[in-house]
Order: structure tokens, then C-alpha cells, then sequence
């Protein structure tokens, strides 16, 4: 089973290849916590994350081996799994620097990014508060669900009383690939979903598009990142019905092997000059690759990472499935451009609904013996 070091110039869960499952977490400081109370659950999360990517159970006595009269350290239901590609990706949320009240509870509103503050409203946006925002978020991603589920619930237990669960999406089926070496996988739609995307092994266009550079500014996020989170929701049972053509024209691939309706296979880069009959566009003027396409965008590109949801059904009857997106870039603009082309013209929007968002700014990678985030109390 694959394996991923947790400390490191990055945080792992990034450019790592996207594993099979999602478990992901927002949380809220508790109302009385303060500057001294984030830095030890920083500290104390840093220690179990280590533990637990490393295939160990959390705590020094861990599931079974601890006092027999006082509750496990650990939860226990990961003993005897093995790693499982297990990637825990810690992010600091707008309202950490200044809550809604604009105070600075831990003393590091000084020290917010310019580019850190909610996302704009996009045309479209159905938003429900209780799947957005948050002061803190975990990405947990693994290959096995019980592994990542385990992360985080043994997370949450470790913050009882200094931060608390504010909202979680469970994923399952990778939404894009973040390495050449793996095959694209599909979503929801039934089309791949991955294939142009930002690889591991473009290591330019990786430091170009992807990691916070020095000059960027604020100094403490260097080598880090921006995660957008945003919960899709589908509706499938329209998208059934509608006809294989029409399908193939919102995104401009084919369903089958994903190749760009201008021709060629699923690598060709797409052509959007070609026309076909009527000197219309092979790829169509609201086509989502065309829309998406850096081209389109100023060159603005994302890693994307999401995944797949079903979360049972609606109170109609419908599954309530879609595309739990997220996506990693240098600058939360390079998200806010191309959303802004989607939000308006994208034929794709006739089957989906923005339902969730939230804004993260994930910090660089923790040295042995220091702990997530500390370039920003330092
Ligand atoms: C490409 C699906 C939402 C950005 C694609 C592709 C598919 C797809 C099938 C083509 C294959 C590929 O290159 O990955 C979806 C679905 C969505 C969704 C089903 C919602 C449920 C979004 C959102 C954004 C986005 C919200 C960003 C704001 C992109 C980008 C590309 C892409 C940047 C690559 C374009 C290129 O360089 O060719 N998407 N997408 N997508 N999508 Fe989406």
C-alpha cells in the first residue's frame, strides 16, 4: 500500500496522486479559545497526523494499550488497516484572522492574506451555510474510506473543547488525476474528469500555478497553497434523460474516451477555431473545456482534486449526488477567473447547482519536530 511522508517542503494531499476516498472537515474555535489554545491543538493535530499517515494509532498507548479504566487514545477502528496512501492537508479559513465581529482573537489578523476573505457571489450560487466557510479545514485522503474517516473523526476528538466540527463531506471515487502516471477517472456524469489537468510531474507550471511563491507575500504561506472547496450538487436524474449529443456538447469530449470534439484522442489538446456544419465550432461557445480552458482565462490554471458524493436522497426523491470540488492554485483569483466565465456561460449549469463553498489558505510543509502553520505565530 502506497505511503506518503508527512513532513516535507509541502504538505502532502496536494500534488500527491489523488487517492480513492475523501474525507473532509471544517472546523470553528471554541468561543473562549484564544491565541495560546491554536497553537497547542496545531501542535497536538501535527502529532497524530504524523502518527496516523505513518500507519501508527494516535497517542502513546494508541487503541488497546493504554489505562484500562480511562477511555483509548485512539478510536481503534484503523488497527490492522495498512497506511492506505493516507494524506492529512490542514488549511486556515478567512474568520480564523478575523471573526465575524472583526476581532483578532489569536493575534494574527496583521498577518491575513490580501487574498484571503470569502469567495465573491457567482450568478448561480445556491449556498447553504451549513457546507460552507470555516476558521479551519482538514483534507483527509486515503485509499481506503475506514482509514480516512478514522483520521478524522480521532482529529476531532483531539480538538474536544478548543474547536468544533462546523461541516464534513465524505467522497468516494477520485475526480481527477494529479499525476501522469495515473488512468483519468470519471464522475458523476459518466465523463472523464481529469484529463487536462495540473500534473505532479509539470513541475514549472506546478510552482507557476500551484505553490505561493516568496514574493507573493504574506512571507508565512510560502510553499504554500489556496483551496477552493466547493460542494456541487448534480441533478442526474435530467442529465439521464438528456441525449448522448447533447451530453458530449457541454463538456466538448466525448463520453467514451474523452478526446476533444475538435478531433484527436483523450491527450490532443483541444482546438476551439474548427468548425464544423453551419461554420459552427466543433467545441461549442458554452462547451465547460472551452470555458475552463486556460486559454479562456489568461492562462489562470487549477489543480483539481475533488470527488464524487452521494449523500442518500432528497426529500423528493432524488439523489442527492454530485462533484465535491476542490481545487489547489497560487492565488484564489486564478478560481474566482475561470468561475466567472463558468457561472455565466456554461452549458453545464443547466444540470448543477453551487450548494457549498469555502476559501482555505493551506501553509507550507511541517519540519521534524515543528508543527502545521507555526511560520505564521513565528
Ligand atoms: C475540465 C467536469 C466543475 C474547472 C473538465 C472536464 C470535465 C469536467 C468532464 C474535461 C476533462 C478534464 O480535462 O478534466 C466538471 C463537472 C463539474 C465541473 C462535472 C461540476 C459538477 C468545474 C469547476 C471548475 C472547473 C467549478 C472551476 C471553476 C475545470 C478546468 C478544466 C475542466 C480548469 C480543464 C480545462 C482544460 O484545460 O482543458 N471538467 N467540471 N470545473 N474543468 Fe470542470
Amino acid at each position: 500500500a502506497a505511503n506518503y511522508p508527512f513532513y516535507g517542503s509541502h504538505q502532502a494531499g496536494i500534488v500527491t496522486p489523488a487517492q480513492d476516498r475523501l474525507h473532509f472537515a471544517a472546523f470553528d474555535m471554541a468561543g473562549d479559545a484564544g491565541r495560546a489554545e491554536l497553537i497547542e491543538l496545531l501542535q497536538d493535530w501535527t502529532v497524530a497526523a504524523a502518527a496516523m499517515t505513518a500507519g501508527r494509532d494516535i497517542g502513546d498507548f494508541g487503541a488497546v494499550s493504554g489505562n484500562y479504566d480511562a477511555p483509548p487514545e485512539d478510536t481503534g477502528e484503523a488497527q490492522g488497516l495498512p497506511e492506505s496512501g493516507l494524506t492529512i492537508t490542514f488549511g486556515f479559513g478567512p474568520a480564523l484572522f478575523r471573526d465575524a465581529q472583526g476581532a483578532d482573537r489569536f493575534g494574527i489578523a496583521g498577518r491575513q492574506p490580501a487574498l484571503l476573505s470569502r469567495l465573491p457571489h457567482f450568478p448561480g450560487d445556491m449556498l447553504d451555510p451549513a457546507s460552507s466557510d470555516g476558521e479551519l479545514c482538514i483534507q483527509a485522503c486515503a485509499d481506503d474510506p475506514q482509514v480516512a474517516v478514522h483520521a478524522i473523526r480521532n482529529l476531532t476528538r483531539i480538538a474536544f473543547g478548543r474547536a468544533t466540527l462546523r461541516w464534513s463531506q465524505l467522497g468516494f471515487g477520485r475526480t481527477s488525476s494529479t499525476s501522469t502516471a495515473q488512468a483519468t477517472p470519471r464522475n458523476l456524469f459518466g465523463f472523464k474528469d481529469g484529463t487536462a489537468n495540473v500534473k505532479a510531474e509539470e513541475t514549472a507550471t506546478v510552482n507557476e500555478q500551484v505553490w505561493v511563491q516568496g514574493g507573493d507575500g504574506p512571507a508565512w504561506l510560502a510553499g504554500g497553497s489556496y483551496l477552493v472547496a466547493r460542494r456541487i450538487r448534480m441533478t442526474i436524474e435530467t442529465w439521464d434523460r438528456t441525449i448522448l449529443r447533447e451530453q458530449e456538447a457541454v463538456f466538448g469530449r466525448t463520453k467514451g474516451e474523452g478526446a476533444p470534439l475538435s478531433g484527436g484522442t483523450e491527450f490532443t489538446e483541444p482546438d476551439f477555431e474548427i468548425t464544423g456544419r453551419g461554420e459552427k465550432p466543433l467545441i461549442a461557445d458554452t462547451a465547460h473545456v472551452r470555458l475552463s480552458h486556460p486559454s479562456h482565462n489568461g492562462g489562470a490554471a487549477l489543480l483539481r482534486r475533488g470527488y464524487n458524493f452521494v449523500d442518500g436522497n432528497d426529500e423528493l426523491g432524488r439523489l442527492n449526488a454530485g462533484l465535491f470540488f476542490l481545487s489547489y492554485q497560487r492565488s484564489p483569483e486564478q478560481f474566482v477567473t475561470v468561475q466567472s466565465q463558468l457561472a455565466k456561460n456554461d452549458a453545464l449549469n443547466e444540470y448543477i447547482r453551487h450548494v457549498g463553498s469555502a476559501l482555505f489558505a493551506v501553509p507550507a510543509g511541517v519540519r521534524q519536530g515543528g508543527y502545521v502553520g507555526e511560520a505564521l505565530f513565528a
